[in-house]
């Protein structure tokens, strides 16, 4: 079966008690029983829900894993992979520029618990080796990352990693499984931010996480009763709808992807264009043999000051000026006072995060919508002196 059509089918039948085509939303907190203990597969909504469970089993279907859980948000889903995996004294590698949330998470939370975080230079393979120890417990990376569109090599860590016994976890948020499989790659874990591409509206903050093997999932699967992060049926039934346009939707935000990084790169007051469609981006041969898409997001650094990147941002007709990204609608941000402010200004710039980075979600709205909105704001800041450098990346 086909991803758009696995989308739609794969484990939803029409209801059996009603026919109805949509699934039912079970919005129950308990489940009567039929004698105390015995029960028809759901006792408590923490623990299980129908509506859940169905949407499970499409996310590990659509990540070729073999389970699934979702929890509140992203950031809960990846609570649970670090609870589940660390230890005091155990260790974990990151990307220099992993998202800011993760990096609040594991330097808040995690390191005063005793875990030991090293980031480093994932394009440089040699680096990497060098700082995965017998400590190593998990190797965590994005492809694309958040917000530069940097891409790693997924195989390459993976191999790295699994030689040196540690696990391997792949944020798979910007890609979708639409455009990469990293357990195909050989990653041993998938977390997502469902609030994004596969929620797809803006309307639904969840997460997830998806494995093969059941002995790297269980104890995620155990924190997910005992944490108690877990989303509503409602929620649940939402991101169900949003799956089934999933590959639609990708395919647009693509090209309306494409369409906008072309243009941006041939603009006088673009410094910098991050968009691995890009054949001068450095992770284009990557991302192209290990992605079916470049991904629906592009990034730039503007030729001004700051506050010009914040007032362009702010003054767009179609890109709304939010956080977040993955949605029909056009989002516009500025990491560095937005998303990546809560990391310190002396680490954000070891990220690269200019502070005139901007970046772009394109919505489904129609390109030449979208490029005409960019260009016209970028048309009217004052020229810039002829000669500058400009580079695709
Ligand atoms: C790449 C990535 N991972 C994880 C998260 C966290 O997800 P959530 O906001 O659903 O908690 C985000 C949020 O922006 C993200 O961009």
């Amino acid at each position: 079966m086909e991803f758009a059509t696995r989308t739609i089918h794969f484990r939803q039948p029409a209801d059996p008690l009603t026919g109805a085509v949509t699934p039912p939303i079970y919005q129950t907190s308990t489940f009567e029983q039929t004698a105390p203990g015995e029960h028809r597969g759901f006792d408590y909504g923490r623990t299980n829900n129908p509506t859940r469970q169905r949407l499970e089993a499409v996310l590990a279907d659509l990540e070729h894993g073999q389970h699934a859980a979702v929890f509140g948000s992203g950031l809960a889903a990846e609570h649970a992979v670090l609870q589940a995996h660390l230890r005091p004294g155990s260790g974990i590698v990151v990307p220099h520029d992993v998202y800011g949330g993760t990096f609040r998470l594991l330097h808040r939370v995690f390191e005063p618990l005793g875990c030991r975080i090293t980031r480093v230079d994932f394009a440089d393979l040699d680096a990497l080796g060098a700082a995965i120890d017998t400590s190593t417990r998990l190797v965590w990376l994005e492809s694309p990352t958040n917000p530069r569109l940097l891409v790693y090599d997924i195989r390459a860590v993976a191999r790295l990693a699994h030689e040196r016994q540690a696990l391997v976890v792949v944020d798979n948020t910007f890609a979708t499984p639409c455009f990469q499989q990293p357990l195909d790659l050989g990653a041993d874990l998938v977390v997502h931010s469902v609030t994004k591409y596969l929620a797809g509206h803006s309307d639904v903050i969840q997460g997830a996480v998806i494995a093969r093997e059941a002995a790297v999932f269980e104890p995620v699967k155990f924190l997910q009763n005992a944490l108690g992060g877990v989303p509503g049926a409602f929620d649940c039934w939402l991101t169900l709808r949003g799956l089934k346009t999933l590959e639609l939707r990708m395919e647009r935000h693509a090209n309306n992807a494409r369409a906008i990084a072309e243009v941006l790169d041939a603009h006088p007051r673009v410094r910098r264009v991050y968009y691995p469609g890009l054949a001068g981006h450095p992770g284009h041969a990557v991302a192209a043999a290990q992605m079916s898409g470049f991904g629906g997001m592009v990034s730039f650094e503007l030729e001004g000051t700051p506050d010009e990147a914040a007032r362009f941002a702010s003054s767009r007709t179609f890109f709304a000026l939010a956080e977040s990204l993955g949605s029909v609608r056009a989002l516009i941000s500025v990491p560095g006072l937005m998303t990546h402010a809560s990391i310190p200004a002396d680490i954000r710039r070891t990220m690269g995060l200019s502070e005139t980075l901007i970046r772009l979600s394109p919505g489904i709205e129609h390109a030449r919508d979208l490029v005409a909105d960019l260009v016209s704001g970028l048309d009217a800041l004052a020229p810039v002196a002829a000669g500058r450098a400009h580079a695709a990346c």
